[in-house]
Order: structure tokens, then sequence, then C-alpha cells
């Protein structure tokens, strides 16, 4: 089966690309540096031809909620244009869990207007919602600092390694169109302040961790379970503990992070 990875380079997609090839997929890494741009249509039409699924892990280079917006509609109403040409039987995309509690935050407002035009087109679809990477703790951390400290509201989070999700996602692309979204989330619930606490002291970063319960998470006010999925979530195998003892290397993404 030939899968288009829209996205194939990055921290999730280079991930899916590999795990498809291991079962015997076709699976094509499409982005920029491989001539497929889904802003400018590049390379598209040649990339889709022939393709049973596509795949979309990218992610917007600028999170400012003006070009965040652009990059998701423009880009999902390409691909789906394409996809339509190419008789595509299946547009699976990755998503946040709880986007739709999330829209104080312009880069949620244009995850739900991706999935608001993946919804509405004609595609067979899938759409994943995932909880946070652990992945992108460092990013919570950096984003919530303020001098040497990082403050941070006492709420549940359910983290997952971007391994998991990548397997999640695969499983999803090689199944059914469910034509409705799928849960995915990591195996263990934390505090965010007590998640953020722990990684920056295995990693030796001297930020302290502050408890506020009325710090924003990501400029979003949450509540206690805001970030939780729901009882029906798949949930991924990878423990927290397991993950930060990996070499680092290996656990960090090179890639700039997304406010998901
Ligand atoms: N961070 C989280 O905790 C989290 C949680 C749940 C869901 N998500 C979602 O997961 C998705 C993937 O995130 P990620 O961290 O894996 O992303 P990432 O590492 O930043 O990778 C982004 C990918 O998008 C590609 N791309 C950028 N502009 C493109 C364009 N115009 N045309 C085609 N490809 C383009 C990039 O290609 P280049 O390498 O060539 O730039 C790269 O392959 C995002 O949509 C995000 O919302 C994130």
């Amino acid at each position: 089966m030939k899968i288009v990875v829209i996205g194939g380079t990055g921290l999730i997609g280079s991930r899916l690309v590999r795990k498809l090839r291991e079962h015997g997929h076709e699976a094509v890494a499409a982005s920029p540096d491989s001539g497929v741009n889904t802003i400018t249509g590049e390379g598209l039409a040649e990339a889709l031809k022939g393709a049973t699924v596509v795949v979309d892990v990218s992610n917007s280079p600028s999170w400012e909620d003006a070009a965040v917006m652009k990059f998701f509609e423009t880009s999902t109403r390409n691909l789906l244009t394409h996809e339509a040409a190419a008789v595509v039987g299946h547009h699976v995309a990755l998503s946040v869990v709880g986007t739709d509690r999330l829209l104080q935050s312009g880069y949620f407002r244009a995850k739900m207007a991706q999935e608001n035009l993946i919804k509405a087109s004609s595609i067979p679809y899938s759409i994943a919602h995932a909880t946070q990477f652990f992945e992108f703790i460092k990013g919570i951390a950096d984003i919530s600092t303020d001098g040497n400290k990082v403050r941070l509201p006492p709420v549940l989070i359910q983290p997952m390694a971007a391994d998991d999700v990548a397997s999640a996602v695969g499983r999803i692309a090689m199944g059914s169109p469910v034509n409705g979204t799928v849960e995915v989330g990591g195996p263990e619930q934390f505090h965010l302040d007590e998640l953020v606490r722990r990684y920056l002291a295995v990693r030796k970063d001297p930020r302290e961790v502050v408890t506020d319960p009325h710090a924003r998470y990501y400029g979003i006010e949450v509540s206690e379970r805001t970030l939780l999925p729901g009882n029906n979530a798949r949930l991924g195998e990878t423990r927290f503990e397991t993950w930060l003892s990996q070499p680092t290397g290996k656990a960090q993404s090179t890639k700039p992070q997304a406010a998901a």
C-alpha cells in the first residue's frame, strides 16, 4: 500500500515512515526538503499518484496566530483538493486531545480549522487526537519560564512518547477510515508541575518549578482535566521514567515543538 506522510521528516513523521516501511508499505516522506510543499502545492500531484492513504503530520513553521491559521487552512485545502483528484481513500491527520477546549490559543483555533475542513470534505478520514508528547515537555517548561522560575498549574496531564504516537497513527492509517476522532494518550497521569519538575531535575536543568494554580498552560486557562483524554483513549506503552532513562539523543526531537 502506498502511504504518503506529509511532514514525513518531522518528529512523528520520521518515526511513522520508518514503522510503515517495517510493515512492508511504500511510505513516502513528503516535505519541502523532498520537493513536496502543501502551501504552494509544489510536488503534491506527483507524490499522491497511486496513494491509498495520506497521513498529515505536518506542522506550521510559525505559531503566530495569523500565520498558523494560514498554514493549516491553506495546507489542508491544498491536500484535500489533490487527494480528491488522486482518488485517495483515507485522509489521516494528527491533532491534539482537547483541541475544542483550548480555543483561547491561536494554535488550537488553527488545528480546529484543520479538523473542520477535513470533516467537511468528501475524503473518508480519521483524526487522531494525541496528548502532549514527552519530547514536548521542555517546550512547556521554556514557554512558562520567567527568570529562573517555571510557573505551572497543578493540572492533570497524560503525556506519551513520540514513538507511541507514531505507532498509534500508523495503526489508524492501516485501518479503515473511522470518519471521526480517535484519542491516544500515555499510560500514566501526572500533575503538570510535578512532571516538569521531574524532567528538569533529571536533565540537571537548574530552573525551579513553582506550583501556581493561576498560571496558564501555553497562555491558556486550563482546569484540572482539560488536557486529559476520555476513557476510551488507546494508550501507549512507554512509561515516563523509561523514556527519561533513554539517551537524550534518541529521546529528544531536534526540531522546535508546537504549542500542542
Ligand atoms: N507537540 C505535541 O505534544 C503534540 C501533541 C499532539 C499532537 N501534535 C501534532 O503533531 C503534529 C506533528 O508534530 P511534530 O512535532 O511531529 O512536527 P515537527 O517535528 O515540527 O515536523 C513538522 C513537519 O512538517 C513539515 N512541513 C512544514 N511545512 C510544510 C509544508 N509547507 N509542506 C509540507 N510539509 C511541511 C516539516 O518539513 P521540514 O522538515 O522540511 O521543515 C516537518 O516534516 C502537529 O500537527 C501537532 O499539532 C503535537
